[in-house]
């Protein structure tokens, strides 16, 4: 996929382990985020993330990247294409910068990755979120994402299944 045809209002790429400062400096303040999924950021939590596949996918379909306005990082997705099916884009991260949240960004580059990935061939995204989580839970209603029934527990708390035709 070529990510710089996401968007015309950020630049996006992809990111890599000399951004883990930057990537840890945006995580941290939200700590919101982490008391439902923890453990907190940390340098080995970014780089797990950043490696991280689902079952029986292999690099070539991670994305790991970051919006950038100016030189600042404003936002990092963490996205598997294909997964589970082919006709599939599943989101595993998305995460704003405070300093820039409440003000319609994230909804609208959620709008703009799901019109890429239309075009790109996907027909539906699929995510979760922690249950209980107000703010992310909020987030991907008020992005069209509609709980699909399943949930699993991990241990430290139980993910909420949420998928978008697109
Ligand atoms: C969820 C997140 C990506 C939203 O980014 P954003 O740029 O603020 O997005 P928007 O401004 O488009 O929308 C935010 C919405 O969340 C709501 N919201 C913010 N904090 C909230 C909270 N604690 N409880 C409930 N809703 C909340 C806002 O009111 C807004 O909804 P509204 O427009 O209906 O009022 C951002 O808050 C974030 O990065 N959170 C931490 C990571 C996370 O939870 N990611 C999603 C799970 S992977």
């Amino acid at each position: 996929m070529d990510l710089s045809k996401l968007t015309n209002r950020y630049h996006v790429r992809l990111l890599d382990r000399t951004d883990i400062e930057t990537i840890l400096s945006l995580c941290r303040k939200n700590s919101l985020y982490y008391q439902f999924c923890p453990p907190a950021a940390s340098e080995q939590t970014i780089i797990h993330d950043m490696e991280a596949l689902p079952p029986n996918k292999d690099l070539s379909d991670k994305y790991y990247f970051g919006f950038f306005e100016d030189d600042s990082l404003i936002a990092v997705m963490d996205l598997i294409a294909a997964f589970p099916d082919e006709k599939t884009a599943f989101i595993g991260f998305f995460m704003t910068d405070t300093s820039v949240q409440n003000r319609g960004i994230g909804s609208k580059i959620i709008e703009e990755l799901c019109s890429f990935l239309r075009t790109t061939g996907f027909s539906r995204v699929r995510l979760g979120w922690v249950k209980g989580n107000p703010q992310a839970q909020h987030f991907w209603h008020k992005c069209g994402f509609a709980e699909t029934g399943v949930s699993y527990d991990t241990g430290a708390y139980t993910v909420i299944v949420a998928q978008r035709a697109i």
